[in-house]
């Protein structure tokens, strides 16, 4: 069992996963991902939260080693996405006599999930509901669509903690030195995203707790400066931006696209931009470009004509910004074409359709290569970006 304090009484039951290749089967995780559970051992015991299916055995015995000899009563289900939810059944058999905790939506997606009678073991709680489990009271706070509609959080009165699901979680294992904001800006942006006004509402509702420790789903337990995870959540869920910058997302087909992106991030730079990110949309992380989009304040981006349309993998990030709700940016668009450059028309269309976007009034048009004309362009694009 990984050695992770949380108190005496309260203990890390969770896993790493060091060998899943796609998170949510989309998600590159080079440093893999943490499933948290957390065993809270009092008069009565309670687990938070089960893990992955790939996890079972390691959870199993992590739980059985915390447990000795004693039995569970309680199961809170945070969240029934099968990361998280996978093992409910495994300690319904496990352990008969345990009452499994969750609101009404939690137990409509058990019976659609499960196939298991359960009814004289639901305990459903509500905004607000307490259980005692003895020196430690669980107070249930509903958080619906953070990330899932049937998602609650739990605070524990006696120790302050927070049991946040999804929220403040991060991709990388726990045993992985990283810096937390990155990964779990890359986790938040692409996984929760969408529902920054619900997000914003839990953070509410937050604020009237006094919580000294964090405990979430994915990740390291946050005990210090939670100020600064906090914050970072609200900025992102009012999606504003994180810090000034331009992101250049382009795709190339021959590199002439890409020899034109190029020129626009070394310009920009050239004229003070605070921070330029270049990003290749056909071989780097599609979620990464999403999170430095969300992240800087400006976007340009670049694409060839193909087929009538938009490059595909351009078309397919400007598609996950508009599910992922991005809004309050300034975008420059550069577009490219042998015979009839349509991409721009199209990425405008698509730019137009989503909120409070600032699509600047110089685009650049290139017909195969840059010529001097659009050189023209981008430098007058780049002027209005850093405007
Ligand atoms: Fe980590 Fe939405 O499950």
């Amino acid at each position: 069992m990984k050695d992770i304090m949380i108190s005496d009484t309260i203990k890390y039951i969770g896993a790493d996963d060091k060998t899943l290749d796609l998170f949510e089967g989309q998600y590159v995780i080079p440093n893999g991902v943490s499933y948290n559970s957390y065993l809270i051992l009092d008069d009565k015991v309670a687990v938070m939260d089960t893990v992955d299916a790939r996890a079972t055995d390691e959870w199993l015995k992590n739980l059985e080693e915390a447990l000795g000899n004693r039995a569970v009563d309680y199961l809170v289900v945070s969240h029934m996405e099968p990361d998280h939810a996978a093992n409910i059944q495994t300690l319904v058999e496990k352990y008969p006599g345990m009452q499994i905790v969750g609101n009404a939506k939690t137990f409509g997606m058990i019976d659609q999930f499960f196939k298991m009678d359960i009814t004289n073991q639901s305990l459903i709680v509500k905004e607000g509901d307490t259980l005692s489990l003895g020196n430690h009271t669980l107070q249930f706070v509903m958080a619906p669509m953070v990330h899932w509609p049937e998602v609650m959080v739990t605070y524990e009165q006696s120790e302050k903690i927070l049991f946040s699901a999804d929220g403040f979680g991060k991709f990388g294992a726990l045993d992985t030195e990283e810096d937390w904001a990155c990964e779990a800006r890359r986790y938040y942006f692409n996984i929760v995203g969408k529902y920054g006004a619900q997000v914003q509402a839990l953070l509410k509702k937050a604020a009237g707790l006094d919580i000294q420790m964090i405990c979430p789903l994915h990740g390291p337990i946050l005990k210090e400066d939670l100020g600064y995870y906090i914050g970072k959540y609200d900025v992102w869920s009012s999606y504003e931006p994180e810090n000034k910058g331009v992101l250049v997302a382009y795709a190339s087909i021959y590199g002439n696209t890409k020899e034109a992106a190029i020129k626009m991030a070394s310009l920009l730079e050239a004229k003070g931009a605070e921070k330029v990110v270049l990003t290749d949309l056909t071989r780097e992380d599609m979620a990464e470009a999403l999170e430095d989009a969300f992240r800087y304040d400006s976007l340009v981006v670049a694409a060839p004509t193909y087929d009538g349309g938009i490059f595909p993998c351009v078309e397919e990030f400007l598609l996950h910004l508009k599910s992922k709700n991005y809004q309050k940016r300034k975008v420059g668009i550069m577009d490219n074409g042998t015979w009839a450059p349509m991409a721009g028309k199209h990425m405008k269309t698509m730019l137009e359709a989503m909120k409070n976007i600032t699509i600047c009034n110089q685009t650049v048009s290139i017909r195969s290569a840059m010529n001097e004309t659009n050189e023209k362009e981008i430098e007058e694009l780049a002027n209005e970006i850093l405007a």
